[in-house]
């Protein structure tokens, strides 16, 4: 704390990223990023980046990758916005989109990044309590707000609602805009992507961290109306022009060029995933069904915080969200390779049967 802050600095309490420690050897399934690696075209393109044309600014609008984001899903440029991950879009749309003379509501169970946006804009919220067994009812989003913001899947659950229930929202709330931040959705749950062109209040937020392996790139964008998009350019027009470097968009634009890569990886952790369910399910816990890249798992007789710190022990790294009162006694664990989650089942069992 220092006497020159701004009042407002004061009142922050900052998103907690998972740690990203510099050890070897590490397991690590805190961070929900891909085990595998990125496209190796991709990084051909990125190297081809790294050259004598660094001196200069990059686009500042990002037209090649908007372009190629655009065809990928049948819609046009002015439809695309990109940003500095998809953390920095979620941002920008949270500040030029919501009102700020009513609740923002989310659930609360999710990403811990939407309550850190709304102080930091000035916007309240709500947080709306899931059901019991974690599932989202979107019924419970109708009525007065100043706007809604959903992940599908859900972050730190990995439960996902449907098109048809994202539908029902958006003609419920047609004065409202409603983000649905889509950063698991290539884990296999439906995308909403397909309503943009019917709806003037839906923002689809997605990212290049999970599922293209991008997470150290930095590249996320949003796909909605073109006045809203219009919006948030204004905003980032009054933030940062060039919020993509050159190797930012050289990188994320083959890579969306490579579908066959990008099928093969995602297929390969849903595998993964479906594989060790069950396995985790006949040690004892209890699984929530994911359409992620990662599980929310909780052993009914072991303490959460106990379990994560005896896998460390073994070099896996697991989230506790010590944040978040209604899963203390969960613990969120990334799909990583088929290796690494072979070495966390050893882990656990060994451990459960000592015990
Ligand atoms: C639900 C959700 N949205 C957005 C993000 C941000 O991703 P990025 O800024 O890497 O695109 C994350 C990251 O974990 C997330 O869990």
């Amino acid at each position: 704390m220092s006497r020159f802050w701004n009042p407002s600095i004061r009142m922050l309490h900052p998103y907690v990223p998972g740690e990203q420690p510099q050890m070897a050897n590490l397991t690590k399934l805190n961070t929900n990023e891909s085990p595998y690696g990125p496209s190796p075209k991709a990084l051909k393109a990125i190297e081809e980046a790294a050259s004598d044309t660094l001196r200069l600014y990059p686009d500042p609008a990002s037209d090649i990758l908007r372009e190629a984001i655009a065809q990928q899903f049948g819609l046009a440029r002015e439809n695309v916005f990109v940003g500095n991950g998809s953390d920095e879009v979620l941002a920008h749309a949270f500040r030029a989109l919501f009102r700020d003379d009513e609740d923002i509501l989310f659930a609360d169970v999710t990403y811990g990044f939407y309550p850190v946006y709304c102080t930091l804009f000035g916007l309240s919220y709500r947080s709306v309590p899931l059901r019991k067994d974690f599932s989202l009812k979107v019924e419970d989003y109708v009525g007065p707000c100043g706007g809604i913001a959903i992940a599908n899947p859900n972050a730190q659950t990995g439960r996902a609602i449907s098109v048809s229930d994202i539908e029902f929202l958006l003609k419920a709330q047609p004065d409202r805009v409603v983000i649905i931040d889509e950063a698991y959705v290539d884990f296999g749950a439906e995308s909403a992507v397909s309503l943009v062109k019917h709806y003037d209040n839906l923002i689809v937020v997605r990212t290049f961290s999970k599922s293209s392996s991008l997470a150290g790139l930095r590249v996320g964008y949003a796909l909605g109306d073109a006045a809203l998009i219009e919006g948030l350019v204004r905003v980032k027009d009054s933030f940062n022009s060039y919020p993509l470097s050159r190797l930012a968009q050289a990188g994320a634009t083959a890579s969306l060029l490579d579908r066959e890569w990008f099928l093969k990886n995602t297929q390969k952790i849903m595998a993964t995933r479906d594989r060790i369910i069950p396995r985790l399910e006949a040690l004892g816990f209890e699984v929530l069904p994911s359409k992620a890249n990662f599980i929310l798992i909780n052993h009914p007789a072991h303490e959460a915080i106990v379990l994560a710190g005896r896998l460390r022990e073994h070099g896996i790294l697991a989230r506790h969200l010590s944040s978040i009162p209604r899963i203390l006694q969960w613990l969120r664990v990334t799909i990583g390779s088929d290796e690494q989650c072979d070495h966390l089942l050893d882990v656990l069992t060994r451990y459960l049967k000592h015990k």
